[in-house]
Order: structure tokens, then sequence, then C-alpha cells
């Protein structure tokens, strides 16, 4: 499995990498934006100096063109090395620059994934990693469950090296899903990963056994003994 975190707020993004074992980090325009980035390559620089140089960034292109998105991927990479997948929305020009930045050996990540045929000819396309909608799927009545275990099966009978990346998750049950249903990869806003781990109950216990230790021991740790 591969974690990552769908956010681009620094301090969030230093919290959450010390704790969660993740494979990098994934942004968007909207997320940009949430996180006030004014110097777009500057800030996406400092987050590859918070998660370090061995972890992936995934930066989304947003020329409406393939010719365009080709530039933006090759500026991207230019930028930022090539620790980097670039996001190309899933449309009709989408594809054909993800056809042509294969053929150049740049990273892809199919993103804004909603339906099992855009999922299906991104694969065919060559893209690395392919990023369906799980929330957004679910607010239109589409069978979120369905589409990453069926696109699941397609990679798998097909031999495709294509990972899904499942995106836009609300609660850690989506998430859990996802997982479960195949998804190799999963990127979610840092708030649900932690909070799937701090839940009271869990630190309830752990608060417990502290209490036991030091009615015994004091305030030593096991290193201090
Ligand atoms: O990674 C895709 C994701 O950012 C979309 O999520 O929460 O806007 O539906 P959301």
């Amino acid at each position: 499995m591969e974690y990552f975190l769908d956010t681009a707020d620094l301090a969030e993004i230093e919290k959450a990498a010390r704790a969660l074992p993740i494979t990098g980090v994934t942004t968007n325009p909207s997320i940009i934006k949430k996180a006030g980035a004014e110097d777009f390559f500057g800030h996406l620089k400092k987050i590859q100096a918070i998660i370090g140089e061995d972890k992936y960034l995934h930066v989304q292109a947003v020329a409406e063109t393939a010719e365009g998105m080709v530039e933006d991927a090759k500026r991207i990479v230019a930028e930022l090395g090539d620790h980097v997948y670039v996001k190309i929305p899933t449309t009709a020009e989408g594809l054909a620059a993800m056809k042509a930045l294969k053929k150049m050996g740049i990273g892809v990540t199919a993103t804004v994934v909603y339906t099992k045929a855009q999922a299906f000819l991104a694969m065919e396309a060559g893209a690395d990693y392919i990023a369906p909608y799980f929330n957004r799927m679910e607010n239109m009545g589409i069978n979120s469950d369905d589409v990453i275990s069926s696109m699941a099966g397609v990679i798998a009978m097909n031999d495709y090296n294509t990972k899904i990346l499942a995106a836009s998750f609300k609660n850690a049950g989506q998430v859990n899903r996802a997982i479960e249903l195949g998804a190799q990869s999963i990127t979610a806003d840092p708030a649900i990963l932690m909070d799937a781990i701090g839940a009271i109950a869990i630190t309830d216990a752990v608060d417990t056994f502290l209490k036991d230790w030091k009615s015994l021991y004091g305030d030593k740790t096991i290193a201090e003994m």
C-alpha cells in the first residue's frame, strides 16, 4: 500500500509526515488555493523539503489542451525533479497528453476519474496512477466500491502497471473500503488518517496503560530503567 497526503498545508504535512508511513503528497489547483500558495513552485519545493527527497509529489497540469498539458508537465519536472507525477484530468485532451507524456518517460496520474470508462482508457494510455474520486462518486449515486473493484480486476486481467490512487475521501470508512477493494494507493486529507488513529477509545486505552505503568514505576520509561 501507498499513502499520500492530499493537502498543501505545510504545518499539516509536517505533523502527519512525522507519524504516517507516507509515499508522498498530492495536490490540485483547489488544494494549492486553499493553502494560499502564492509562489507555486516555491511552495511545492517547501513540501519536498518537509517530506524528503525519497518521497513523491503529484502535481496537476492546468493547461486546457494536450500540447499545453505536456508543456506544463515538462516545466513541473524541470522545477521539481523526477520524483514527480503529473496529474492529468482524464478528458479527451488529457488522454492525448497522457500518451505523449508516457512516450517522453514522464510519470502520469490520470485524475478526475468518475467512471469506469475513463479509468479503463487511462490504463491503456499508460497512466502510472489513476485517481477515482471516491466520495464525489458517492455524492452522484455512482457505486464507488464497484468502480474500484472493477478497476482492480481490469488491471490484474491485463497486467497493467497502473496503480489505483483512490482519492476524494470524507471519512476513514471510505478509505478502508477503497483499500479492501484493491486500491494500491490512497490519498486523503491528513485529518482523516490522523483521526482514525486518534479516536477517543484508542487514546483512552493508551492513557490507561500509561497510568498503570506510572503507578508502579513513576515517570521512568523502560529505556530509563
Ligand atoms: O485528490 C483529489 C481530491 O483532492 C478531490 O477531493 O475532497 O475535493 O472531493 P475532494
